[in-house]
């Protein structure tokens, strides 16, 4: 090659590069990372960017120059010269994708047993999803909830287990994410980096609900996690209609329903001071478990998941009950 060609090659590569370069190191695509295993997808992620930049600058390079260099002139009507291939070339481009390949390989294989290493003395919560809702269990504190809370800095092992179809975890600021299938147990690890509420999203499509089938991950200083876990130790030991009220709280039921006692505004569903006035609590419990079987005047069925009945222990739900009686019949 002539040097004039290589130097405009090389001026074409630095424009196109560039402009790819802004676009994308500039444009936000994903939220900055928040787990220790999300800065190493990053980095991943980052190195498979670079690679496939450089490549598409050289090639795009090659191929506007081709395209204005070697265009036919008006008049031109002669075949193009033949080629026959040039071995040295198809070598080198066959032996750098290869490099790169392999490159991209390793890197992968380090994060994901670094991804995947557990370290002694993890948190661990067990994560449900069934359509349309995610709950978490705390085994340690023996509740159950609808938001996710976990501690900074602290290494947490989810079990995921589905109900009914296949669901998935996402959180985009952990990037780390897991399909949950029926059937089968399946662990994720995360160590959150940065407090703050972030959007927990379930990505697979499972059904008619899939795209409200979101909850929050929520993520405290040690202090808070501490005194939150506190406060749920405490309603556990107290039982009844104390231990009803933290149901009602963690399992989001104030999030559809209106309930004085608790102070909920929900209207997706009745207001439950009048639905469950003067109900016994056998009428209570069935509208828990089985919500469809009779519907207040005015409201859909299948609105409400079916599951609570799955979801709850025996005894968070015989003291949701008790508080619920209380609360609408006091
Ligand atoms: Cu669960 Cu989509």
């Amino acid at each position: 090659m002539r040097r004039s060609t290589i130097a405009r090659l090389v001026g074409l590569s630095a424009v196109l590069g560039g402009a790819a370069f802004v676009v994308a190191y500039f444009v936000p695509w994903l939220p900055e990372s928040g787990s220790r295993e999300g800065g190493r997808i990053d980095d991943l992620y980052w190195l498979a960017s670079i690679i496939s930049l450089a490549i598409f600058v050289i090639v795009a390079a090659a191929l506007v120059y081709a395209v204005v260099r070697f265009r036919a002139r008006p008049g031109d009507d002669e075949d193009g010269q033949p080629i026959h291939g040039h071995t040295k070339l198809e070598l080198v481009w066959t032996a750098i994708p290869a490099g790169l390949v392999t490159a991209i390989a390793v890197f992968s294989a380090v994060v994901l047993v670094k991804n995947e290493d557990a370290r002694a003395g993890h948190g661990v919560i067990e994560v449900r999803a069934a359509q349309f809702a995610w709950s978490f269990t705390y085994p340690e504190l023996g509740v159950t909830t609808g938001e996710l809370r976990v501690r900074l800095g602290e290494q947490v092992e989810l079990k995921l287990e589905a109900d009914d179809v296949i669901h998935s975890f996402w959180v985009p600021e952990w990037r780390v994410k897991q399909d949950l299938v029926p059937g089968t147990t399946q662990r994720l690890l995360v160590t959150p980096t940065r407090t703050g509420t972030f959007a927990l999203i379930c990505t697979e499509l499972c059904g008619l609900g899939h795209a409200v089938m979101r909850a929050h991950a929520i993520v405290l200083e040690p202090a808070e996690f501490d005194a939150w876990a506190a406060e749920q130790r405490a309603a556990v030991a107290a039982g009844g209609a104390e231990l009803g009220s933290q149901v009602f709280a963690n399992a989001g039921c104030g999030g559809c329903h209106a309930l004085a006692a608790a102070g909920s505004a929900g209207a997706v569903g009745p207001d439950l001071d009048a639905a469950l006035a003067g109900a016994d609590p056998d009428a209570v419990r069935s509208s828990i478990v089985d919500p469809d079987a009779t519907v207040a005047d005015g409201y859909q069925a299948g609105v409400m998941p079916g599951n609570y009945g799955e979801q709850l222990s025996g005894e968070e739900l015989d003291a949701l009950v008790e508080y619920l009686v209380a609360a609408t019949q006091g």
